[in-house]
Formats: C-alpha cells, structure tokens, sequence
C-alpha cells in the first residue's frame, strides 16, 4: 500500500512544473482544467500548499465572463495539436476557447474540508470562492439560454470524453469542409487504436475554426453551434460542484454565494429528472438540436451518480453497474460491452477511466450503495497493479492505454489508499 502510494507521489512530482502540473510529458504537455482540479486531491494528502497552487494557476487564468478555459498554454510546446495559434483566443497566455467538467467546486471543498492547515484553507478557499461561482454561473447565462437548468456542451472536448459513443448521431450533422489541412501530434506520443478517429479530428477542428469565426464570443457560441448536447455526467458533476459550494460557501459566511449556488443546483438535480431512462436504467444525454434523447448506454449516465441524485435512482445505477459486471473483469467501462459499438482500447468507447471511477464511488456511497462502491475502487487498485500509472486501461484485459505515468491516475490512487 504505502510502495503504491510511494509509487504514485513519484507520478506526480515528475508531472509537476512548479506552479502546475502537465497530465503527462509528451501527450499533454500543458495545464488541463479538471486534471488539474481532480489533480489537486492527491497533493493535498502530501503537500497541502501545492494543492491549493494547483488550482489557484487554473483560475488564474479565468475568462472575464467567467469561463475557465479548458488548456492553459503555460509554455510553448510543438509536440501537441491543436496548438494556441489553432485556437487563436487572443489571451496573453493563451488559453483554448472552451471549458472542461467543472469539478473545481467539489475539489476545493474536499481539500477544505480535510485540511490539516486551516488558516491557509480559509484563505484559499475564500479567494477562490467568487471564481468557482462566477464560471457556475457562466454555465448557466451561456449554455443554457432558454433557462432549463441543465447545461450543454457545445465540443466533445468538453466534455472531457472526447470520442463517446454519444457524440456519434450528432457529429454526422458537424460538416468537415474547409477545414484546414493539420498534422494530428497524439498519434506519435500514444498508439493510433486507443485515441479517436481521424474523421472525429476533422469535425472537432471545424467546430474549433467555427467558434474561433466568431470571434470566441461566448454570447454567440451556443445557438451557433451544430453541436448542442446535455451531458447528464457533465451536469452531474456542475450541480455537484454547486451543491458542494453552497457548503463551503454556508460555513465562510457567504451567504449570498450559497443560496445561489444551492438554487442551482437544486433545479439541475430537478432537470434531470428529464434524462432518465427507465428502458437502460440509467441517464442519457439529450441532443438539443434535435430535442432527442441519445440511445446510448455510455458512463456519462452513470456518472450522474457523482450529484446528490434520488436515492432511487442512485440505487438503479447501482444494480447497472452490476449488470455491466457481468460483461467485464473490471468496473466500470465507459460503454456497455454489449453494445455494438464497444471498443475495448479506444479511449472513450469502452476503456476504464479512474477519475470517472472515483467520481462514481464516491456518489454511490453517500447514497449508501457501499458494496457496488467498494467494488470500484478495489478494482482500480487492480487495475494499477496490472497496467500501472496509465491514462486509462481495458475493461476485460486491464491492458495499460493512452499516455503513462499519468498524474490524475496517480492522485486518485493516493485518494483511495489515503
Ligand atoms: C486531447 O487532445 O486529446 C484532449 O483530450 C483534448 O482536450
């Protein structure tokens, strides 16, 4: 245990680079927004200042509006495309144009709440309060015009699972022409079968140049774009982080922050509601082009199970999570196995994420679905002795995929040995 956890600090501090930490060298060589955020938890239980720097970096670099952008371009770096001159947002340190899971909220509550320091906690905590709150309701004046209390995501980067089953219907309706000709960069850092397709690129580049024709205005973005989903992973993790606020908000003395954030997220929790499917046991996303709910069983409607959602739906998950057991070696894999679109390898379509996992325990054992949640992180454990560090892992074989020696591996481990 304490060799695994030895082992894991080890990740992290190659990963770090003083002020924040890449996700891995050569793949990802610049600050992501929720690794980062998902990042910080490990820090905390071995260096407690560095945990809060982690974040502060991130909201350092808030947009105006709020936004927290999801790659910071701390430094230049040839070896990753798209790159800042792709992106084209105009920042000083240049920054992508769209967001990433706003877990930020939920993190710095945890960090807070188990603090060794206090004093520097408070102060943390305080000063990144606003932040937190201002990106939250970004969310809702941007991605949510018509006011339903779920937010959309407008790129499957988003997201963070950039090449989910879910996106297949509507990306067919996200055109490839004139996109300009590019040289894919992941390819040469990880094996070309565990990343997403080169069409997939294509459609993802023209969403880029289109939001980047208009100027990165964010007022403009979501009606334009072709690309309209609500992820109930995603939402999960926004109310989550407003619920989780409106806490650490109530005990700083902030009132006006926590029954803003409260009201938040007890609407989204509410809106939810609209995305369950009785026929999957589970949540779906909803294509708000088309007004549809997406027929696909992904871990997107399991991770909703992160948000305080009914006990009768926590429960439900539950008993899918068992379902998809019987199909796997190891919990929980980001599409059904039993769909015809399951790829064991390739990154969000079948492969084991541990961030998702420890989102998904987490929820399930404050609903009190203690075994299915245990199961989780003892297989994550599994997972590491089998594949080590690694990006993410196959379902049935454990197969280590993606980049290795990755930091929010590492941090969730450190989470669930600590
Ligand atoms: C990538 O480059 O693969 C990232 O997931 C985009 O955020």
């Amino acid at each position: 245990t304490q060799k695994m956890i030895d082992q894991a600090k080890a990740v992290m501090r190659k990963n770090d680079r003083g002020l924040y930490t890449v996700p891995t060298q050569g793949l990802y060589p610049f600050q992501w927004n929720w690794d980062s955020a998902l990042s910080a938890l490990g820090f905390a239980h071995f260096d407690e200042p560095r945990a809060w720097t982690e974040i502060e970096t991130l909201f350092a670099h808030q947009w105006e509006d709020g936004m927290l952008p999801h790659i910071i371009f701390h430094q230049p770096d040839d070896g990753y495309f798209p790159g800042p001159d792709v992106w084209a947002t105009g920042r000083a340190v240049p920054t992508t144009g769209i967001t990433q899971p706003p877990v930020a909220g939920f993190a710095v509550r945890r960090i807070f709440d188990r603090a060794r320091d206090k004093a520097l906690a408070v102060e943390k905590a305080r000063a990144l309060l606003p932040q937190i709150h201002a990106w939250h309701q970004w969310f809702f004046a941007n991605r949510d015009p018509q006011g339903t209390g779920l937010v959309a995501i407008i790129h499957p980067w988003e997201s963070g699972r950039d090449n989910s089953v879910d996106w297949d219907a509507a990306f067919e309706r996200v055109p490839t022409e004139g996109v300009e000709p590019f040289t894919r960069r992941d390819t040469s850092h990880a094996n070309p079968e565990h990343r997403p397709t080169d069409e997939q690129y294509k459609r993802y580049i023209w969403l880029v140049q289109k939001f980047r024709s208009l100027g990165w205005d964010n007022s403009k973005l979501h009606d334009a774009s072709p690309f309209q989903i609500v992820d109930p992973g995603f939402n999960a993790i926004l109310m989550r982080s407003c619920a989780d606020l409106a806490d650490l908000a109530e005990s700083l003395g902030e009132t006006q922050i926590a029954d803003q954030s409260r009201a938040m997220a007890d609407k989204g929790i509410a809106a939810m509601e609209t995305l369950w499917s009785d026929a999957h046991g589970q949540y779906l996303c909803f294509d708000r082009s088309i007004g549809a709910l997406v027929d696909s069983p992904s871990i997107g409607g399991i991770l909703a199970a992160f948000a305080p959602i009914p006990q009768a739906r926590a429960r439900a998950i539950s008993e899918r999570i068992k379902v998809l057991a019987e199909s796997c070696t190891y919990l929980v894999p980001s599409h059904d196995p039993t769909a015809p679109e399951f790829d064991a390898l390739r990154y969000w379509r079948g492969p084991i994420w541990l961030i998702v996992n420890y989102m998904i325990s987490d929820g399930l054992e404050f609903a009190g679905q203690t075994a299915v949640a245990d199961r989780i992180n003892r297989d994550c454990l599994r997972l590491i002795e089998q594949g080590g560090f690694a990006e993410y892992y196959g379902p049935i074989g454990a197969e280590p995929c993606g980049g290795d020696t990755f930091t929010w591996t590492a941090a969730m481990v450190i989470e669930i040995l600590s």
